[in-house]
């Protein structure tokens, strides 16, 4: 059962949400909100159907690392998406976008966001997007779209603490988790329409604008000779990173960059 609090911020927000969280299925504890919501959408759940738990037993990140979800320090969620076909490319820095807006929206934080999907604030990580596509006869685009928020202080393992932070950290005041899961649906609502009509020229532009702090930085990667180093200058129309190097750009469409 959706609690208490989640419930009556979702009862404010309904009339923005559209279909976005018209369903949520909430659990004390699963493995991970992404196996429920593949799960579900393999079983035909609608668009904006979400998955949320107050604690993953086995939370994921990307590039097949843990995300840490201790109960009560956390907001653990994933929505099913199904979109144009030509709207994916750009789905994931979409929803960065908007769980960037729907944070600033609930907290009065200015989050950042860090290729291709981080979400920041001052410098350290406070969130993270995990999408998924799922194989669904008859329908080319369907997406999960995971998302994970630090909100509380949490006791986090010592190799992701010091690049860690929470809301309530930054914003040094108490956060209602109900209202940052309210005002990322609203946000993604938004968004999500708006690329799927076609719009997704104004992604890319709201996209380099929470990511300015971070463009035109030094960044490194393991390419398969060992450590590349280049300069990111921008995100291209796929949602590529462009990092410029002593011999001519490239484009990083995957992986782990490092801002140095
Ligand atoms: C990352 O930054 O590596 C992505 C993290 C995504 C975490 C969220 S929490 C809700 C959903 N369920 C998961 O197992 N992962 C995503």
């Amino acid at each position: 059962m959706v609690p208490a609090e989640e419930a009556a911020a979702l009862a404010r927000t309904r009339a923005a949400r559209g279909s976005l969280g018209r369903r949520v299925v909430w659990y004390t504890e699963t493995t991970s909100t992404n196996d429920r919501a593949v799960e579900g959408a393999a079983a035909g759940a609608a668009h904006g159907t979400v998955y949320a738990a107050d604690h993953q037993s086995a939370g994921r990140g990307r590039l097949g690392r843990v995300w840490h979800s201790p109960a009560g320090a956390g907001l653990y969620f994933s929505v099913v998406l199904h979109v144009p076909a030509a709207a994916v490319p750009l789905l994931t820095l979409t929803c960065g976008v908007a769980v960037a807006e729907g944070l600033r929206a609930s907290t009065g934080l200015t989050p950042q966001l860090k290729w291709p999907n981080d979400i920041w604030v001052d410098g350290r990580k406070v969130g993270g997007i995990l999408a998924e596509a799922v194989q669904v006869a008859g329908d080319p685009a369907v997406v999960v779209v995971g998302i994970g928020v630090n909100v509380g202080r949490a006791a986090l393992p010592p190799e992701v603490a010091d690049r860690a932070t929470s809301l309530e950290e930054e914003a040094g005041r108490p956060i209602e988790r109900g209202l940052v899961l309210a005002e990322c649906l609203v946000a993604l609502s938004r968004w999500v329409a708006r690329l799927a009509a076609g719009a997704g020229g104004e992604v890319l532009p709201a996209w380099r604008a929470l990511a300015a702090s971070l463009l035109g930085q030094p960044v490194e990667w393991d390419g398969p000779g060992g450590g590349v180093s280049g300069r990111a200058v921008d995100v291209d129309d796929a949602g590529a990173l462009v990092v410029e190097m002593e011999g001519g750009r490239v484009c990083l469409n995957a992986g782990e960059v490092r801002w140095t």
